[in-house]
């Protein structure tokens, strides 16, 4: 069983990061995690190629994640909020499933066929609300074939040391 966790937080001994410490305690199989602050993948800029051909024109290092997003069985979104939204940098870097969107759209293409459970950790220092986050994360899960999502997972009073 493989499980993708793609991790919306700068800070590597942050809160985001100690709740996944916990996740990967009862994780089985393997997992890879996507690092979006640190990881070479550059956004979607709608140049349109996906329109017509299959993967995006830019080479980062989406390759690899687009091949574990085919293979794997859990996708997991894990991310502080930010202004009542996931952070900018996992927005920038989740863009890239827009290629998913166009195939199936312009060319009546699945490019993710194997269904996948989804999983949703939002970290927030207390203002506002989770609604907005949970929602984009649920559309993005959808994108990527995760249509079955356990609630999400939602520590919402880190301000409080
Ligand atoms: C730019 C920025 C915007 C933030 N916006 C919110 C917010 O809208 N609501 C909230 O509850 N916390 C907000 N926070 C607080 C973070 O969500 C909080 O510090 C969180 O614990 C950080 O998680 P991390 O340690 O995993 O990075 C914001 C923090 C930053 C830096």
């Amino acid at each position: 069983m493989k499980t993708l966790i793609f991790n919306g937080s700068p800070r590597k001994d942050g809160d985001t990061v100690s709740l996944l410490n916990e996740l990967l305690k009862h994780i089985k199989g393997e997992y890879k995690i996507i690092d979006t602050y640190y990881s070479n993948i550059k956004p979607c800029i709608d140049c349109r190629y996906c329109w017509e051909e299959d993967g995006c024109c830019q080479e980062d290092e989406w390759k690899e994640v687009d091949t574990y997003i085919r293979e794997c069985e859990n996708i997991v979104i894990a991310s502080p909020i930010y202004f009542s939204e996931l952070t900018g940098q996992l927005l920038s870097s989740v863009s890239k499933i827009q290629a998913y969107w166009s195939a199936r759209f312009f060319r009546k293409k699945e490019i993710i066929s194997k269904p996948k459970k989804g999983g949703i950790i939002l970290i927030g220092g207390g203002d506002g609300h989770m609604s907005t986050p949970i929602d984009t994360a649920t559309d993005i899960l959808y994108h990527m074939n995760a249509h079955n999502v356990a609630p999400a997972v939602c520590s919402h009073d880190t301000n409080n040391k």
